[in-house]
């Protein structure tokens, strides 16, 4: 299939599964270079994560665990703004190599909150691994250790990533079709 209609949108295919598996294998690679023997800690972020995470997983071979951390957003009073609360982490993380897996990394925001959460806990290290990146919209003041792969600033569904819910399912990476695209169809 290489459109596809999620809710309201049309979608066509922008990257095979295929290319995602090797940029997976890439990232799982770098990790067990730099983290061998070191028992490191995977973070996942839900919920777009879960598909990258799984698969990541598989193909990491130093001894590791995985836990999964979710970053809610709402509305404060006037004057805090937006508050990010950090829900499920149960983990100590003393002493750990925390390695932080996203889905996609878009303005930086998440991560930024994230970061300042765990702040706070005493970790050996904490190193950051996206899927995929879209460096036209990052405005974190973060480096990110493992990038999968960079896209456009353009909305995209699939492999995890949702548009209102719906798409996760998708093996491969779809992005949304503009007014022109239609026409030309
Ligand atoms: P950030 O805080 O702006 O970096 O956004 C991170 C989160 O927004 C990701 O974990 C995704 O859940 C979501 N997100 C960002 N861009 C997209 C997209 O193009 N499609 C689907 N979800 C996205
Ligand atoms: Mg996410």
């Amino acid at each position: 299939m290489d459109q596809i209609k999620v809710l309201d949108k049309t979608f066509k295919k922008f990257i095979h599964f295929v290319q995602i598996q090797e940029a997976i294998a890439r990232i799982a690679a770098e990790i067990d270079r730099e983290l061998y023997g070191k028992n490191p800690l995977f973070l996942g972020v839900l919920n777009g994560v879960f598909i990258f995470a799984g698969d990541l997983f598989k193909m990491i071979q130093t001894p590791c665990s995985i836990s999964f951390v979710k970053m809610a957003s709402y509305l404060g009073t006037e004057s805090t703004g937006k508050v990010h609360q950090l829900i499920g982490l149960q983990e100590d993380l003393t002493d750990r190599h925390v390695v932080i897996l996203e889905d996609i990394i878009d303005s930086g925001l998440t991560i930024e909150m994230l970061l300042e959460h765990l702040n706070n806990h005493h970790t050996a290290s904490v190193r950051i691994a996206s899927l995929f990146f879209k460096p036209k919209a990052f405005k974190g003041h973060f480096s990110i250790d493992h990038i999968g792969i960079e896209i456009p600033n353009e909305f995209v569904l699939g492999y995890g990533l949702d548009y209102n819910g719906f798409g996760r399912n998708y093996r491969d990476l779809y992005v949304v079709t503009k007014d022109e695209d239609e026409l030309v169809r």
